[in-house]
């Protein structure tokens, strides 16, 4: 039996691949993937890792000098993985999509807590503090949400607002076909709408989308939404967009530097980000770890497909879901 190599485990993961796989010897780590725990995964013909490993060059070299061959993402986004490094060395395969309507559902989620302020009602009430003072939100119907990529997750979320009848701008360089939606620039969108949700993956282009410029054409109603990857805001402009109430609010399920905070414990540790702290405390600043996939559907459908990408591998089939370096970039 082929031993796998799996990185940042938490028990939730085993869950799904502990009752499906039946081909391979899974060793778990709870260790992220990094240059120094890539030997780990000696002996390994394949690893298993996960978003927020850090598989920079280093780590591949190492991997290479092991003799892994194939490294199984088990997530759609691949911007940590450096796929220049690993041409010609191994395969690199992923999830290319599990559960669209886990993320577009929390996306929208996380909308309805912060418009209605249910985080604050929650803890109000478990006081016995029914007050209803400082808790408005605005109906969502008939107001308009502006959609940054129209792929798999951006059209579930996209659905899911026209069923609550709002108006959609969306934006993206492939537009889908016959889709109904109306295309707007990037500009046109952050000018008109109320809510702004982030479905676009990370690449040069859309790092640090939401920036001063763009936080500076928003409405000062209007709430923002990540759910995609932390570095498509920059979050010191949105601090101080929400310090100068230029904004409404933010809805941020992926942060900039979460990678050694998220997924984790850190109650008894002293946090040292600032930014973070400082967002955290902001009344209107809802803040989720990287939740937005954790649905038994989306973890089994990670556990089926990571472990038929690897069968593939090993029996030498063509890799549907592999991932290849192209022209300088992913
Ligand atoms: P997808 O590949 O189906 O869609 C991405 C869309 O973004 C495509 O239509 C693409 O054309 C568009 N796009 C690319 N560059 C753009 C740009 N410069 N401006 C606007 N649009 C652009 O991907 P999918 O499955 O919808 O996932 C979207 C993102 O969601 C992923 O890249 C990942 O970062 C994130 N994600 C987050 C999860 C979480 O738990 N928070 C879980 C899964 C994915």
């Amino acid at each position: 039996m082929e031993k796998i190599a799996f990185f940042d485990t938490k028990p939730y993961d085993r869950i799904y691949f502990d009752k499906l796989n039946k081909n391979f010897e899974i060793e778990y780590f709870e260790s992220r993937l990094r240059p120094e725990s890539a030997r780990l995964a000696e002996g390994c013909r394949a690893v298993c890792a996960f978003v927020n490993d850090d598989i920079s060059a280093k780590t591949v070299q190492t991997l290479a000098n092991l003799g892994v061959e194939v490294i199984a993402m088990r997530c759609a986004g691949y911007n940590n993985v450096a796929l220049k490094e690993a041409q010609g060395k191994m395969k690199v395969v992923r999830v290319p999509a599990y559960s669209p309507y886990a993320v577009a559902e929390h996306a929208m989620g996380m909308i309805l807590m912060l418009n209605r302020k249910l985080h604050k009602a929650y803890i109000r009430t478990r006081d016995f503090n029914f007050s209803l003072n400082g808790l408005i939100g605005f109906d969502l119907h008939g107001k308009t949400a502006g959609v940054i990529g129209t792929g798999k997750i951006g059209r579930a979320f996209i659905d899911i607002c026209r069923g609550f009848g709002m108006e959609v701008i969306a934006n993206d360089p492939f537009p889908a076909e016959n889709s109904g939606i109306n295309y707007v620039s990037r500009e046109e969108i952050f000018q008109r709408s109320d809510i702004i949700s982030l479905h676009c993956p990370l690449t040069e282009d859309t790092k640090y989308i939401i920036n001063a410029q763009a936080l500076s054409l928003m409405k000062p109603e209007t709430l923002i939404v990540n759910t995609s990857r932390g570095k498509l805001i920059d979050s010191e402009a949105l601090l101080t967009a929400l310090n100068e109430k230029r904004i409404g609010g933010a809805a941020l399920d992926v942060y900039e530097e979460e990678t050694d905070l998220f997924f984790e414990d850190n109650s008894d540790r002293i946090v040292t980000d600032e930014i973070l702290s400082l967002l955290v405390s902001r009344p209107n600043v809802l803040i989720t770890s990287h939740q937005a996939f954790l649905t038994r559907e989306a973890l089994q459908s990670i556990a089926e497909i990571t472990l038929q990408n690897l069968q593939d591998y090993f029996a030498g089939r063509e890799l549907k879901y592999e991932i290849k370096y192209k022209s300088g970039r992913g």
